[in-house]
């Protein structure tokens, strides 16, 4: 098999590679003087092929399309799309909308598809192929546990994300919880933990993905002032788009944890020994 790495992808592609003791097949990625972008796989052999993008921009996404293009010849194409951008655009929310996750799943010609923790799994219905998701809820774990940290809790920041602390904390035998909104009246909201005193206990609120950090910073503020000790960040995908990280910090975070699926400074646990596993069992 071949491991060809997007251009958003080329350290992730290359953990996968080296996981599966393969070479990482080598890729020129330009532009053309008007900004278009020119993608070429240097090898002419036609085997197998794993193509490994994220599509976090646009831009990530044409250079997938290229890359799967380029494959024609290759027997079998499997597609790996850590990040899914667009995949929070899941459904028509109102009249005249497009499904843009359908949009763009429609235009992804492979034979297998693997992303990893999507926004909203539904999405994998709308892919021309077999699509499965993965969950990197036991890498970041490990990575919390490892950390040793104050009587940790791990806190969803909402009830959509209870799943992915649960499984965070389940294999590591860490305690969960969730917060939750109350509203007393019509502008008297409060938001506590549901079950758990967070009081002078390290807490790791876990979401699938920080965008803007606008639910991040509400939370951690919140949970500063009832009591907790120092607040760390988990999530699967660090959008942490515009300000974000300078908001986060400014909110009073102690660390942001996030994996390699987007690749960043805080891309600190690497989803790829679970692509890797993905890989050799099909
Ligand atoms: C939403 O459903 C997601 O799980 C995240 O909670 C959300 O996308 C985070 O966005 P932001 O960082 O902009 O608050």
């Amino acid at each position: 098999m071949k491991i060809i790495g997007g251009p958003a992808s080329q350290a992730l592609s290359s953990r996968v590679a080296r996981e599966l003791n393969i070479e990482p097949t080598v890729c020129d990625f330009t532009k053309f003087p008007d900004g278009e972008l020119y993608s070429r796989i240097l090898d002419e052999d036609v085997d197998e092929v794993t193509i490994i993008q994220s599509t976090t921009t646009d831009s990530d996404l044409v250079a997938l399309l290229q890359l799967i293009d380029a494959c024609e010849d290759s027997p079998v194409i499997n597609v790996v799309i850590p990040y899914m951008g667009y995949a929070r655009q899941d459904k028509k929310f109102k009249s005249g909308e497009p499904i843009t996750a359908r949009a763009i799943a429609r235009t992804i010609n492979a034979d297998r598809i693997f992303t990893v923790n999507i926004h909203e799994s539904s999405v994998l219905n709308y892919f021309n192929a077999d699509a499965f998701d993965l969950d990197a809820s036991r890498l970041l774990g490990y990575h919390i546990r490892s950390l040793n940290l104050c009587n940790p809790l791990i806190v969803s920041p909402d009830k959509g994300a209870i799943a992915l602390a649960e499984n965070t904390a389940a294999d590591v035998g860490l305690e969960y919880d969730y917060l939750e909104k109350t509203r007393h009246s019509g502008d008297s909201v409060t938001i506590k933990a549901k079950n758990v005193d967070v009081m002078n206990r390290d807490i790791i609120i876990i979401d699938d993905m920080i965008a803007t950090g606008g639910t991040m910073a509400e939370s951690i503020k919140l949970l500063k002032s009832q009591g907790a000790k120092d607040v760390y960040l988990a999530c699967v995908h660090p959008v942490l788009a515009r300000n974000a990280v300078l908001r986060l910090y400014n909110a009073g975070v102690k660390d942001i944890i996030a994996t390699d699926t987007i690749e960043k400074v805080q891309s600190c646990v690497s989803v790829a020994p679970l692509i890797a596993n993905a890989l050799r069992s099909i």
